[in-house]
Protein backbone atom coordinates (compact mmCIF):
# COMPACT_ATOMS: atom_id res chain seq x y z
CA UNK A 1 0.00 0.00 0.00
CA UNK A 2 1.66 3.65 -0.74
CA UNK A 3 0.35 5.40 2.03
CA UNK A 4 1.15 9.29 0.52
CA UNK A 5 -1.18 11.17 -1.57
CA UNK A 6 -1.32 11.29 -5.32
CA UNK A 7 -2.70 13.55 -7.47
CA UNK A 8 -5.81 11.93 -8.02
CA UNK A 9 -6.59 12.78 -4.42
CA UNK A 10 -6.30 16.34 -4.70
CA UNK A 11 -8.66 18.15 -6.39
CA UNK A 12 -6.37 19.75 -9.11
CA UNK A 13 -9.17 21.10 -11.37
CA UNK A 14 -7.95 24.69 -12.57
CA UNK A 15 -5.31 24.85 -10.59
CA UNK A 16 -1.93 26.13 -11.72
CA UNK A 17 0.74 22.59 -10.77
CA UNK A 18 4.40 22.43 -10.39
CA UNK A 19 5.44 18.97 -11.36
CA UNK A 20 9.13 17.73 -10.31
CA UNK A 21 8.89 15.05 -13.46
CA UNK A 22 11.87 12.77 -14.97
CA UNK A 23 13.31 14.56 -17.71
CA UNK A 24 17.00 13.24 -16.84
CA UNK A 25 17.40 10.93 -20.10
CA UNK A 26 19.78 10.41 -22.64
CA UNK A 27 20.62 13.69 -24.79
CA UNK A 28 23.57 13.29 -27.69
CA UNK A 29 24.25 15.92 -29.91
CA UNK A 30 20.47 17.35 -28.97
CA UNK A 31 18.69 14.64 -29.64
CA UNK A 32 17.02 12.34 -27.47
CA UNK A 33 17.99 8.65 -26.71
CA UNK A 34 15.74 6.40 -24.96
CA UNK A 35 12.33 7.83 -24.32
CA UNK A 36 11.44 5.51 -21.44
CA UNK A 37 11.69 7.64 -18.62
CA UNK A 38 9.76 10.36 -20.35
CA UNK A 39 6.60 7.56 -21.39
CA UNK A 40 6.56 7.14 -17.66
CA UNK A 41 6.31 10.73 -16.95
CA UNK A 42 3.09 11.31 -19.09
CA UNK A 43 0.44 9.63 -17.20
CA UNK A 44 0.81 12.20 -14.68
CA UNK A 45 1.00 15.47 -16.96
CA UNK A 46 -2.34 14.03 -19.41
CA UNK A 47 -4.35 13.67 -15.88
CA UNK A 48 -3.55 17.36 -15.11
CA UNK A 49 -4.27 18.49 -18.57
CA UNK A 50 -7.62 16.62 -18.56
CA UNK A 51 -8.41 18.25 -15.41
CA UNK A 52 -7.50 21.41 -17.05
CA UNK A 53 -4.97 22.23 -15.22
CA UNK A 54 -1.74 24.40 -16.13
CA UNK A 55 1.46 22.20 -16.19
CA UNK A 56 4.91 23.63 -15.03
CA UNK A 57 7.52 21.14 -15.66
CA UNK A 58 10.67 21.45 -13.36
CA UNK A 59 13.30 18.84 -14.05
CA UNK A 60 16.87 18.14 -13.86
CA UNK A 61 20.49 16.81 -15.84
CA UNK A 62 22.36 14.72 -14.40
CA UNK A 63 25.27 15.81 -17.12
CA UNK A 64 26.88 18.79 -16.08
CA UNK A 65 25.58 21.90 -18.24
CA UNK A 66 22.94 19.61 -20.23
CA UNK A 67 20.53 21.69 -21.28
CA UNK A 68 16.60 20.47 -21.14
CA UNK A 69 16.01 22.30 -24.71
CA UNK A 70 15.75 19.30 -26.64
CA UNK A 71 13.55 17.63 -24.12
CA UNK A 72 10.70 19.64 -24.97
CA UNK A 73 9.94 18.59 -28.89
CA UNK A 74 10.14 15.30 -27.71
CA UNK A 75 7.61 15.52 -24.64
CA UNK A 76 5.30 17.36 -26.78
CA UNK A 77 5.43 15.10 -29.59
CA UNK A 78 4.78 11.90 -27.21
CA UNK A 79 1.95 14.34 -25.39
CA UNK A 80 0.52 15.67 -28.66
CA UNK A 81 0.39 19.04 -27.83
CA UNK A 82 2.84 22.08 -27.95
CA UNK A 83 5.40 22.36 -24.62
CA UNK A 84 6.71 25.85 -24.03
CA UNK A 85 10.22 26.41 -22.76
CA UNK A 86 12.29 28.77 -20.94
CA UNK A 87 15.97 28.61 -20.87
CA UNK A 88 16.02 29.46 -17.13
CA UNK A 89 14.03 28.01 -14.18
CA UNK A 90 14.79 31.25 -12.48
CA UNK A 91 14.70 35.19 -13.39
CA UNK A 92 12.43 37.52 -15.47
CA UNK A 93 11.72 34.94 -18.75
CA UNK A 94 10.54 32.15 -16.37
CA UNK A 95 8.50 34.35 -13.99
CA UNK A 96 6.32 36.05 -16.76
CA UNK A 97 5.96 32.93 -18.68
CA UNK A 98 4.68 30.94 -14.86
CA UNK A 99 2.37 34.44 -14.60
CA UNK A 100 1.21 33.74 -18.37
CA UNK A 101 0.27 30.29 -18.77
CA UNK A 102 -3.10 29.56 -19.66
CA UNK A 103 -4.95 26.20 -18.25
CA UNK A 104 -4.60 23.56 -20.51
CA UNK A 105 -1.03 24.68 -21.33
CA UNK A 106 2.21 22.70 -20.35
CA UNK A 107 5.71 24.73 -19.56
CA UNK A 108 9.21 23.32 -19.35
CA UNK A 109 11.73 24.78 -17.41
CA UNK A 110 15.55 24.77 -17.88
CA UNK A 111 17.66 22.48 -16.11
CA UNK A 112 17.30 22.66 -12.04
CA UNK A 113 21.13 22.05 -11.59
CA UNK A 114 22.21 25.27 -13.74
CA UNK A 115 21.71 27.29 -10.18
CA UNK A 116 23.84 24.91 -7.39
CA UNK A 117 21.44 25.63 -4.94
CA UNK A 118 19.20 23.06 -6.00
CA UNK A 119 21.86 20.32 -4.48
CA UNK A 120 22.40 22.28 -2.11
CA UNK A 121 18.59 22.34 -1.27
CA UNK A 122 18.36 26.26 -0.92
CA UNK A 123 15.49 27.43 1.12
CA UNK A 124 15.01 30.39 -1.13
CA UNK A 125 15.51 28.79 -4.07
CA UNK A 126 12.60 26.05 -2.90
CA UNK A 127 10.25 29.05 -1.84
CA UNK A 128 11.00 30.46 -5.64
CA UNK A 129 10.26 27.37 -7.06
CA UNK A 130 7.24 27.21 -4.97
CA UNK A 131 5.78 30.45 -5.69
CA UNK A 132 5.31 29.36 -9.48
CA UNK A 133 2.15 27.44 -8.64
CA UNK A 134 -0.68 26.44 -5.88
CA UNK A 135 0.65 22.37 -5.65
CA UNK A 136 3.31 20.32 -5.96
CA UNK A 137 3.36 17.47 -7.77
CA UNK A 138 6.77 14.57 -7.00
CA UNK A 139 6.25 12.61 -10.21
CA UNK A 140 10.69 11.88 -10.83
CA UNK A 141 10.81 8.43 -8.97
CA UNK A 142 14.42 8.57 -10.04
CA UNK A 143 15.49 11.42 -7.98
CA UNK A 144 13.69 10.29 -4.62
CA UNK A 145 16.74 9.74 -2.66
CA UNK A 146 18.13 12.97 -3.39
CA UNK A 147 17.55 16.02 -0.63
CA UNK A 148 17.58 18.48 -3.32
CA UNK A 149 15.64 21.60 -3.14
CA UNK A 150 12.99 20.92 -5.89
CA UNK A 151 12.65 17.54 -4.21
CA UNK A 152 12.35 18.11 -0.45
CA UNK A 153 12.51 21.73 -0.18
CA UNK A 154 9.41 22.91 -2.09
CA UNK A 155 6.95 20.70 -0.07
CA UNK A 156 7.29 23.05 3.05
CA UNK A 157 5.64 25.86 0.98
CA UNK A 158 2.83 24.09 -0.87
CA UNK A 159 0.89 20.83 -0.59
CA UNK A 160 2.63 17.96 -2.01
CA UNK A 161 1.90 15.27 -3.14
CA UNK A 162 3.28 12.25 -5.30
CA UNK A 163 2.63 11.98 -9.06
CA UNK A 164 1.19 7.91 -10.40
CA UNK A 165 5.13 7.03 -11.30
CA UNK A 166 6.29 7.66 -8.13
CA UNK A 167 2.90 6.20 -6.59
CA UNK A 168 4.03 3.40 -8.73
CA UNK A 169 6.53 2.84 -8.44
CA UNK A 170 7.02 2.52 -4.68
CA UNK A 171 3.79 0.39 -4.41
CA UNK A 172 5.26 -2.28 -7.21
CA UNK A 173 8.62 -2.28 -5.48
CA UNK A 174 7.61 -2.04 -1.56
CA UNK A 175 4.71 -4.52 -2.27
CA UNK A 176 6.94 -6.96 -4.05
CA UNK A 177 9.34 -7.41 -0.96
CA UNK A 178 6.38 -7.25 1.54
CA UNK A 179 3.84 -8.38 0.26
CA UNK A 180 5.54 -11.17 -2.02
CA UNK A 181 4.43 -13.93 -4.50
CA UNK A 182 6.30 -17.24 -2.57
CA UNK A 183 8.65 -18.31 -3.67
CA UNK A 184 10.25 -14.86 -3.69
CA UNK A 185 14.14 -14.80 -5.44
CA UNK A 186 16.61 -11.92 -5.28
CA UNK A 187 19.27 -11.85 -7.81
CA UNK A 188 21.87 -9.85 -7.29
CA UNK A 189 25.02 -8.75 -9.11
CA UNK A 190 26.52 -5.74 -9.93
CA UNK A 191 30.55 -5.18 -9.15
CA UNK A 192 31.27 -3.58 -5.30
CA UNK A 193 29.86 -5.97 -2.13
CA UNK A 194 30.60 -3.16 0.00
CA UNK A 195 28.36 -1.05 -1.89
CA UNK A 196 25.64 -3.93 -2.63
CA UNK A 197 25.38 -5.25 1.95
CA UNK A 198 22.33 -3.37 2.68
CA UNK A 199 20.13 -4.51 -0.21
CA UNK A 200 21.75 -8.54 0.08
CA UNK A 201 21.37 -7.91 3.68
CA UNK A 202 17.65 -6.77 3.41
CA UNK A 203 16.74 -8.81 0.62
CA UNK A 204 18.03 -11.75 2.67
CA UNK A 205 15.46 -10.91 5.60
CA UNK A 206 12.92 -11.20 2.74
CA UNK A 207 13.48 -13.95 0.43
CA UNK A 208 13.35 -17.74 0.24
CA UNK A 209 16.77 -17.32 -2.01
CA UNK A 210 19.51 -15.23 -2.63
CA UNK A 211 21.39 -15.28 -6.31
CA UNK A 212 24.43 -13.75 -6.06
CA UNK A 213 26.56 -12.78 -9.56
CA UNK A 214 28.65 -9.96 -10.56
CA UNK A 215 31.97 -9.08 -9.27
CA UNK A 216 30.49 -9.14 -5.73
CA UNK A 217 30.02 -13.05 -6.24
CA UNK A 218 34.23 -12.87 -6.12
CA UNK A 219 33.84 -11.92 -2.68
CA UNK A 220 31.61 -14.01 -1.42
CA UNK A 221 33.86 -17.05 -3.21
CA UNK A 222 37.30 -16.21 -1.77
CA UNK A 223 35.58 -15.67 1.64
CA UNK A 224 35.07 -19.29 1.33
CA UNK A 225 38.49 -20.46 0.66
CA UNK A 226 37.13 -21.04 -3.05
CA UNK A 227 39.56 -19.71 -6.16
CA UNK A 228 39.40 -16.80 -8.01
CA UNK A 229 42.17 -16.31 -9.74
CA UNK A 230 43.10 -12.57 -10.08
CA UNK A 231 39.39 -11.43 -10.09
CA UNK A 232 38.33 -8.01 -8.44
CA UNK A 233 37.49 -8.87 -4.93
CA UNK A 234 37.35 -7.14 -1.08
CA UNK A 235 39.30 -8.85 1.47
CA UNK A 236 38.03 -6.78 3.97
CA UNK A 237 34.68 -7.83 3.23
CA UNK A 238 35.60 -11.70 3.49
CA UNK A 239 34.20 -11.57 7.02
CA UNK A 240 31.04 -9.65 6.31
CA UNK A 241 30.39 -12.04 3.32
CA UNK A 242 30.85 -15.00 5.84
CA UNK A 243 28.46 -13.88 8.32
CA UNK A 244 25.96 -13.35 5.67
CA UNK A 245 26.33 -17.05 4.70
CA UNK A 246 26.29 -18.15 7.82
CA UNK A 247 22.71 -16.07 9.21
CA UNK A 248 20.89 -17.10 5.68
CA UNK A 249 22.20 -20.96 6.24
CA UNK A 250 20.45 -20.41 10.14
CA UNK A 251 17.47 -18.83 8.71
CA UNK A 252 17.42 -21.37 5.94
CA UNK A 253 16.88 -19.61 3.08
CA UNK A 254 19.14 -20.58 -0.16
CA UNK A 255 22.11 -18.41 -1.37
CA UNK A 256 23.21 -19.91 -4.76
CA UNK A 257 26.83 -18.89 -5.64
CA UNK A 258 28.43 -19.78 -9.32
CA UNK A 259 29.23 -22.81 -10.06
CA UNK A 260 30.92 -22.23 -13.72
CA UNK A 261 32.44 -18.89 -14.54
CA UNK A 262 33.48 -17.04 -17.91
CA UNK A 263 37.01 -15.75 -17.60
CA UNK A 264 39.99 -13.59 -19.36
CA UNK A 265 43.20 -12.72 -18.72
CA UNK A 266 42.75 -9.49 -19.46
CA UNK A 267 39.23 -7.32 -19.41
CA UNK A 268 40.31 -4.79 -21.62
CA UNK A 269 41.33 -6.68 -24.80
CA UNK A 270 39.52 -9.76 -23.69
CA UNK A 271 41.55 -12.81 -26.04
CA UNK A 272 41.68 -16.19 -25.19
CA UNK A 273 38.07 -16.25 -23.37
CA UNK A 274 36.56 -19.61 -21.80
CA UNK A 275 34.00 -20.99 -19.45
CA UNK A 276 35.04 -23.39 -17.24
CA UNK A 277 34.23 -24.98 -13.71
CA UNK A 278 35.11 -22.70 -10.73
CA UNK A 279 37.33 -25.38 -9.73
CA UNK A 280 39.68 -24.78 -13.07
CA UNK A 281 40.56 -21.04 -12.70
CA UNK A 282 43.92 -20.20 -13.14
CA UNK A 283 45.75 -17.65 -10.74
CA UNK A 284 45.81 -15.03 -13.94
CA UNK A 285 42.20 -15.78 -14.69
CA UNK A 286 39.88 -13.25 -14.39
CA UNK A 287 36.03 -13.69 -13.73
CA UNK A 288 33.96 -11.64 -16.09
CA UNK A 289 30.67 -13.29 -16.35
CA UNK A 290 29.07 -16.76 -14.89
CA UNK A 291 28.49 -19.18 -16.97
CA UNK A 292 25.64 -21.38 -18.16
CA UNK A 293 25.39 -23.86 -15.35
CA UNK A 294 25.68 -21.10 -12.76
CA UNK A 295 22.55 -19.72 -14.81
CA UNK A 296 20.96 -22.61 -14.82
CA UNK A 297 20.77 -23.33 -10.49
CA UNK A 298 18.40 -20.29 -10.57
CA UNK A 299 15.60 -22.44 -12.47
CA UNK A 300 15.43 -24.74 -9.36
CA UNK A 301 14.47 -21.62 -6.93
CA UNK A 302 12.67 -19.24 -9.46
CA UNK A 303 9.02 -20.92 -9.67
CA UNK A 304 5.86 -19.73 -11.74
CA UNK A 305 3.42 -18.01 -9.07
CA UNK A 306 6.62 -16.86 -7.40
CA UNK A 307 8.21 -13.47 -7.83
CA UNK A 308 11.98 -12.79 -8.77
CA UNK A 309 13.53 -9.16 -7.57
CA UNK A 310 16.90 -8.32 -10.05
CA UNK A 311 19.26 -5.58 -9.00
CA UNK A 312 22.43 -5.98 -11.11
CA UNK A 313 24.00 -7.22 -14.25
CA UNK A 314 25.80 -10.84 -13.03
CA UNK A 315 28.70 -9.94 -15.37
CA UNK A 316 30.76 -7.34 -17.09
CA UNK A 317 27.49 -7.16 -19.41
CA UNK A 318 28.55 -3.78 -21.01
CA UNK A 319 30.34 -5.80 -23.28
CA UNK A 320 28.86 -8.27 -25.69
CA UNK A 321 30.79 -11.40 -24.93
CA UNK A 322 30.61 -11.01 -20.64
CA UNK A 323 26.70 -10.45 -21.75
CA UNK A 324 25.48 -14.21 -22.39
CA UNK A 325 25.85 -14.73 -18.17
CA UNK A 326 23.11 -11.48 -17.87
CA UNK A 327 21.17 -12.09 -20.94
CA UNK A 328 20.72 -15.95 -19.95
CA UNK A 329 19.34 -14.61 -16.39
CA UNK A 330 17.18 -12.76 -17.77
CA UNK A 331 15.72 -15.02 -20.01
CA UNK A 332 15.65 -17.66 -17.63
CA UNK A 333 13.69 -15.01 -15.51
CA UNK A 334 10.82 -14.47 -18.56
CA UNK A 335 10.57 -18.10 -19.05
CA UNK A 336 9.79 -19.16 -15.40
CA UNK A 337 6.84 -16.94 -15.72
CA UNK A 338 7.27 -15.42 -11.81
CA UNK A 339 6.01 -12.06 -11.25
CA UNK A 340 9.52 -10.42 -12.14
CA UNK A 341 10.56 -6.73 -11.13
CA UNK A 342 14.04 -5.23 -12.89
CA UNK A 343 15.74 -2.48 -10.70
CA UNK A 344 16.55 0.23 -12.49
CA UNK A 345 20.16 1.83 -13.50
CA UNK A 346 22.03 -1.04 -15.12
CA UNK A 347 20.44 -3.81 -14.94
CA UNK A 348 17.50 -1.73 -17.00
CA UNK A 349 19.55 -0.64 -19.63
CA UNK A 350 20.76 -3.74 -20.13
CA UNK A 351 17.18 -5.23 -20.58
CA UNK A 352 16.05 -2.63 -22.70
CA UNK A 353 19.05 -2.38 -25.09
CA UNK A 354 18.57 -6.80 -25.67
CA UNK A 355 14.93 -5.76 -26.57
CA UNK A 356 13.33 -8.08 -23.18
CA UNK A 357 12.28 -4.92 -21.38
CA UNK A 358 8.31 -5.52 -22.34
CA UNK A 359 8.54 -9.22 -21.22
CA UNK A 360 9.15 -8.42 -16.74
CA UNK A 361 5.81 -7.43 -14.94
CA UNK A 362 7.95 -4.30 -14.37
CA UNK A 363 11.13 -2.32 -15.15
CA UNK A 364 12.11 0.34 -12.73
CA UNK A 365 12.85 3.59 -14.24
CA UNK A 366 15.49 4.39 -11.37
CA UNK A 367 18.57 3.01 -10.34
CA UNK A 368 19.74 4.40 -6.99
CA UNK A 369 16.51 5.03 -5.83
CA UNK A 370 15.19 1.89 -6.61
CA UNK A 371 18.33 -0.02 -5.25
CA UNK A 372 17.43 2.54 -1.52
CA UNK A 373 14.12 0.80 -1.82
CA UNK A 374 15.16 -2.54 -1.88
CA UNK A 375 17.70 -1.42 0.61
CA UNK A 376 14.42 -1.18 2.71
CA UNK A 377 15.71 2.74 3.52
CA UNK A 378 13.10 5.74 3.32
CA UNK A 379 12.95 7.64 0.05
CA UNK A 380 13.47 11.22 1.47
CA UNK A 381 11.36 13.40 -1.39
CA UNK A 382 8.62 10.79 -0.61
CA UNK A 383 8.72 10.54 2.82
CA UNK A 384 7.79 14.68 2.83
CA UNK A 385 4.66 14.28 1.07
CA UNK A 386 1.19 14.54 2.35
CA UNK A 387 -0.09 11.49 4.17
CA UNK A 388 -3.29 9.74 2.23
C1 LIG B 1 19.06 9.06 -12.01
O1 LIG B 1 19.24 9.08 -13.23
O2 LIG B 1 19.48 8.13 -11.28
C2 LIG B 1 18.29 10.17 -11.38
O3 LIG B 1 17.65 10.97 -12.33
C3 LIG B 1 19.14 10.97 -10.43
O4 LIG B 1 20.19 11.59 -11.09
P1 LIG B 1 21.53 11.89 -10.30
O5 LIG B 1 22.19 10.57 -10.03
O6 LIG B 1 22.35 12.79 -11.20
O7 LIG B 1 21.16 12.58 -9.01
Amino acid sequence: MFHKKTVKDFAVAGKQVIVRTMLNVPIENNQVGDEMRLRAALPTIEYLLEQNAAVILISHHSTKGQSLEPVAPVLARLLGKPVGFVKDCLGPEAESAVHDIKRGEVLMLENLRFHPEEEANDDGFARTLASYGELYVNDDFTTCHREHASMVGVPKYLPAVAGLEVALEVETISGALENPKRPLVAVTGGAKISTKIPIVSYLLSKVDALFVGGAMANTFLAAQGKPVGKSLVEPDQYETAKKILADAAAQGRTVILPIDVVVARTLDKPENIHTIPLDQIEQWDIIADIGPLSVKQLASVVKPGGSVVWNGPVGVAEQEVFSHGTRGVAELIIASGAYSIVGGGDTADFVDGAGLAEKFSFVSTGGGASLELMSGKPLPAVEVLLDK
